[in-house]
């Protein structure tokens, strides 16, 4: 290797790397071009980009004055459930609610169509198990949450699950 070998390889190794390095600065400066134009001033413009923005960054809590109108710090009211208003047939609502526990008797519940585990349990009377199942029922077996847990469930669907299951174990 000679000296003049080496300064070769050094020059062309620098110019490929400043070309390198404009290319570079030059493809920075382009995307800053196109972004100037498009992204920031749109989206900065949107109204919908900027609701969203002052919603993140409004304060956490709002403070009621007493003498002022207030009203618009009163919580929103949840939607009601749909299924809430419907009496459901027995057999959706115990597809929906019930099978996760009693199909396969899971924590002590009485399995779905076992006679003989819902028979000690219809001999209480019909009313007892229609209070259960709306109100829940904490037992030697296991915890029945009120209404299977769906609360959003009217009376006469969870009343209409609990038939179902007690005709299927007859
Ligand atoms: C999270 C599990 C779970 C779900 C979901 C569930 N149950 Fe139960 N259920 C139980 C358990 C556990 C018991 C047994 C409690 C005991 O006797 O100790 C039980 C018992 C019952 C009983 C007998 C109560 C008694 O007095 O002997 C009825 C009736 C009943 N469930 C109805 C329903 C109905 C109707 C649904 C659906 C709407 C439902 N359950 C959903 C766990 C569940």
């Amino acid at each position: 290797m000679s000296a003049a070998q080496d300064k070769k390889f050094f020059d062309t190794f620098l110019l490929v790397l400043g070309v390198l390095i404009a290319i570079a600065i030059g493809l920075l400066a382009l995307a800053r071009m196109i972004g100037a134009n498009t992204q920031e001033r749109h989206v900065l413009e949107d109204p919908a980009y900027s609701a969203t923005v002052s919603e993140r960054i409004a304060p956490m809590a709002k403070v009621a004055v007493a003498g002022q109108d207030n009203s618009a710090l009163a919580p929103s009211q949840p939607e009601p459930a749909v299924a809430e208003s419907k009496d459901l047939p027995g057999e959706q609502v115990y597809n929906m609610a019930c099978v996760a526990c009693h199909g396969a008797g899971v924590a002590g519940a009485p399995k779905f169509g076992d006679a003989a585990a819902w028979a000690p349990r219809i001999a209480k009377g019909m009313d007892v198990l229609r209070k259960h199942s709306i109100e829940g029922f904490q037992g030697d077996a296991g915890f029945m949450p009120a209404k299977g847990g769906r609360v959003d469930l009217s009376d006469q669907s969870v009343l209409n699950a609990l038939d179902y299951m007690v005709e299927a174990a007859k």
